[in-house]
């Protein structure tokens, strides 16, 4: 499938994880692309396995700092020429016993993952009105039921939906479409059980645990190749489980 070819993307968390096997994917699929990550060695080397016609650039960005994030959308726009498609991808995971959990925490979490989102949509909103193009989100299967320890990621994840929704409504009419993806027991470093809290109650985390078997991120990376190219056409202001069935 050749679903981007002549199109431009530009994917955020591109150095790891769900992000970099979109970056992949939709290279492989003709666009050219402008990734960007905190992880300034790991994105380039995202932007080396990228395979493809189009040309692929990389930079380190912080999501939660609106001048870097003017900055990328800035030179992704005189580099490849203009913006087709917004993947916002970078987050991250947070779980805390919410009577423990630090306000510092709280405001991170929510800077990070839902104020970074809005600030990448708000700086290319100009650029894809003119492209008619489209904005893909990450939220979470958190934003959807209830996680324990996940206050703050859930509250951020469900944030992300609303601004999605938003985007949707009110720019719909002039041709701009976007959506949400909502992972859930994806196969990264984020899902990694060793990088979580020890002293957590894990019967009550099998709510989220999917019906069958976690997956590798390239199944969300199919997704969100579908839904932001032209395929997607009349999907707007929907979210869309990948999550193995769990909570379905
Ligand atoms: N893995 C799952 O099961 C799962 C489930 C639900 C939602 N998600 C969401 O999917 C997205 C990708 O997660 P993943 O599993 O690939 O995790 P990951 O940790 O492998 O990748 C996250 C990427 O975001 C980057 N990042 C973090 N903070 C950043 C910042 N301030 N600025 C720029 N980049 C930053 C990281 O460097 C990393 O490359 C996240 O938004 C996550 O919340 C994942």
């Amino acid at each position: 499938m050749n679903r981007f070819e002549g199109k431009t993307g530009l994917i955020t968390g591109a150095a790891a994880g769900i992000g970099r096997a979109t970056a992949l994917r939709l290279a492989s699929e003709g666009a050219s692309l402008m990734l960007v990550d905190v992880q300034a060695d790991a994105v380039a080397e995202t932007a080396g396995l990228c395979a493809g016609s189009g040309k692929v650039l990389h930079m380190a960005c912080d999501v939660s700092d609106p001048a870097q994030v003017g900055a990328a959308i800035d030179r992704c726009v005189s580099e490849l020429g203009k913006l087709d498609v917004l993947v916002n991808i970078a987050g991250i995971l947070s779980l805390d016993h919410t009577h423990e959990l630090s306000l510092e925490r709280w405001n991170q979490v929510l800077t990070i993952n839902l104020t970074g989102t809005f600030l990448f949509c708000q700086a290319a909103l100009p650029h894809l009105l003119k492209s008619r193009g489209n904005i893909v989100n990450t939220a979470s299967t958190s934003a959807l039921a209830g996680m324990p320890y996940g206050a703050a990621y859930g509250a951020s994840k469900a944030g992300v939906m609303a601004l999605t929704r938003t985007l949707a409504v009110e720019y719909g009419k002039k041709g701009l479409r976007a959506n949400a993806v909502s992972p859930g027991s994806i196969k990264t470093a984020m899902g990694s059980r060793q990088n979580l809290p020890e002293d957590l109650d894990w019967k009550l985390i099998e709510r989220h645990m999917p019906l069958d078997e976690a997956r590798g991120p390239e199944v969300v990376a199919n997704v969100i190749a579908m839904v932001g190219s032209d395929e997607g056409a009349h999907i707007n202001g929907e979210s869309i489980r990948v999550d193995g069935g769990t909570l379905a």
